[in-house]
C-alpha cells in the first residue's frame, strides 16, 4: 500500500511538472512574441576609401517583426546597392541595382578612408608616407 502510494505520488509529481514546463513553454513563446514585436534598432556604418578607391555603405532599420536594410559597395567598376527587407516571411531583396562606374580601381597613396559609423563615430586613415608606405595611420581630426 506504502509502495502503491509512493509510485502514485510520484506520477502526479511527474504530471504536474509536465504541466508546469509546459506553461512555461506557452509564457516563453508568447514573452518572444512580445519581444520580437517590440524590437527595434537602427544603425549605419560607411567607409569611403580613396586610397584603394572603394565604397561600403550598410543600414538596418527594426521595427517590430520588419527589418529593412541596404548595403552598397563600389570597387572601381561598378557601385553595387541591393535593398532588402525580412519579416515573418523571411528575406528578401526588394530592389537591386548595378551601376558601371570606371575601368576599375586606382591606387591614390596620398589618399584617406573615411570610416563613419553609427556606433563608432568617424575617423580617417592615411598610408604613413613616412615610413614604408604598408602601414596605415589614424589622421582622426
Ligand atoms: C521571434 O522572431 C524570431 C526571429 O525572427 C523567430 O525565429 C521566432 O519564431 C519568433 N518567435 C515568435 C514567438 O514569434
Amino acid at each position: 500500500m506504502l509502495k502503491f502510494l509512493f509510485v502514485a505520488s510520484l506520477l502526479v509529481a511527474v504530471a504536474l511538472a509536465q504541466t508546469e514546463s509546459l506553461t512555461s513553454a506557452e509564457e516563453k513563446e508568447e514573452l518572444e512574441r512580445i519581444q520580437n514585436e517590440s524590437a527595434q534598432y537602427s544603425f549605419n556604418n560607411k567607409i569611403n576609401d580613396q586610397i584603394n578607391d572603394g565604397q561600403i555603405e550598410r543600414e538596418e532599420t527594426r521595427e517590430g517583426t520588419k527589418v529593412t536594410g541596404s548595403y552598397s559597395y563600389s570597387d572601381g567598376f561598378v557601385k553595387r546597392t541591393v535593398h532588402y527587407e525580412a519579416d515573418e516571411n523571411g528575406y528578401r531583396v526588394v530592389k537591386e541595382d548595378t551601376q558601371p562606374i570606371g575601368e576599375g580601381p586606382e591606387f591614390n597613396p596620398e589618399g584617406k578612408a573615411d570610416v563613419e559609423g553609427s556606433l563608432i563615430g568617424s575617423y580617417s586613415i592615411k598610408l604613413d608616407n613616412d615610413g614604408d608606405k604598408k602601414h596605415y595611420k589614424d589622421v582622426r581630426a
